[in-house]
């Protein structure tokens, strides 16, 4: 398609996405991690189009996201009694489980492969529209494939426009970093994905250690290195390097007070003053990297962050950001 996408406001934009969803139509709708490109998962015409329009490779899983842990049944087998903890305390909200796929569900959805990523979203237009559809959503981020995930309607269309229907807005997504993926297929329970929910929350819950590996053994299609990248090169410095640096020409994005001494904005350098809070800096982080994107400076700079627990998410992102 190339027509303009339809952005949709509303209690009548909502009703207007239930029904081009309902109809194997892909829409964007908010969730509170960063906006999904949703489709039927059980619609293989409707996740194709999910891979269409992100250029994504179809061997890269989508997550599926069900209206309630009721649905779990339908889309998993061999639900380990973790995953009903883990679920019951973190759904609705950021926390993908994986699991092993229920044999009825079409490996479209998975990449080919035997397991399955799903989790119950908390934002309330996605849930609301799940619950007038009654059926699981496959959902990947709503950005062409390899780019910034968006965290509003209007950086859906920055990437997305004329390739896909419609967004749905629902604002700013509140936490601004995907969900934090857990394999509970592996034999002992790992982080694939860091995220909102830290290591710290879910050992509280398991009563078990939660491995969470600086590399992963199986490179997982779509959890690939370079991710989530801007088109401007990025670079991580610490705070120490920040302050002597040649910052001409640069976008900068800095969180503590040694933001006070880089020399002075120039005409060519413009700096953004994070929180120096992991869950704030978390939240502004995609959306301040895509307004620097679009500025055409020859290079981001983004100051090093704590690699302490708390920052785990956001020192992901910010890694493969920066390739
Ligand atoms: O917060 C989120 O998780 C957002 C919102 C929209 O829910 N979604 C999201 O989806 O980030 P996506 O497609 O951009 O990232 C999905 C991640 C990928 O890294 C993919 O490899 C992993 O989940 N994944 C999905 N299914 C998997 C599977 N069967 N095995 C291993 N990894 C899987
Ligand atoms: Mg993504």
């Amino acid at each position: 398609m190339n027509d303009e996408t339809l952005k949709l406001t509303g209690e009548q934009g909502l009703e207007e996405a239930v029904a081009m969803l309902r109809a194997g139509q892909c829409v964007a709708l908010p969730t509170e991690t960063v906006y999904g490109l949703a489709g039927l998962a059980a619609d293989e015409e409707a996740v194709l189009g999910i891979f269409e329009a992100k250029a994504r490779p179809a061997d890269h899983p989508l997550i599926v996201h069900l209206p309630s842990i009721e649905h779990l049944v339908h889309w998993a087998t061999d639900v380990p009694e973790m995953a009903y903890q883990l679920a019951r305390t973190f759904w609705p909200g950021p926390l993908t489980l994986l699991l092993k796929k229920h044999p009825d569900v079409s490996s479209l959805v998975t990449g080919g492969r035997d397991t399955i990523a799903v989790r119950v979203p908390s934002h309330p237009l996605f849930l609301r529209v799940l619950s007038k559809l009654n059926q699981a959503l496959a959902a990947p981020s709503a950005n062409p494939y390899k780019q910034l995930s968006p965290t509003t309607a209007d950086q859906v269309l920055a990437g997305l426009n004329g390739r896909i229907p419609a967004v749905l807005d629902g604002g700013a997504s509140e936490f601004g970093l995907e969900s934090t993926i857990v394999d509970l297929v592996a034999k002992t329970p790992s982080i694939l994905r860091a995220g909102p929910i830290s290591r710290q929350a879910l050992e509280s819950v398991t009563g078990m250690p939660i491995h969470a590996p600086e590399r992963h053994d199986v490179a997982v299609p779509g959890n690939v290195e370079a991710h989530y990248q801007p088109h401007t090169r990025l670079r991580c410095v610490s705070s120490e390097a920040l302050q002597s640096m040649d910052l001409a020409n640069t976008g900068v994005v800095c969180w503590s007070a040694a933001s006070a001494n880089v020399s002075a904005e120039t005409d060519s350098c413009t700096l953004r003053e994070l929180s120096d809070d992991p869950v704030n800096f978390g939240r502004a982080l995609y959306q301040t990297l895509a307004e620097l994107d679009v500025m055409g400076f020859r290079l981001l700079v983004v100051e090093q962050p704590p690699q302490t627990e708390p920052w785990a998410a956001v020192n992901d992102r910010l890694k493969r950001a920066a390739g």
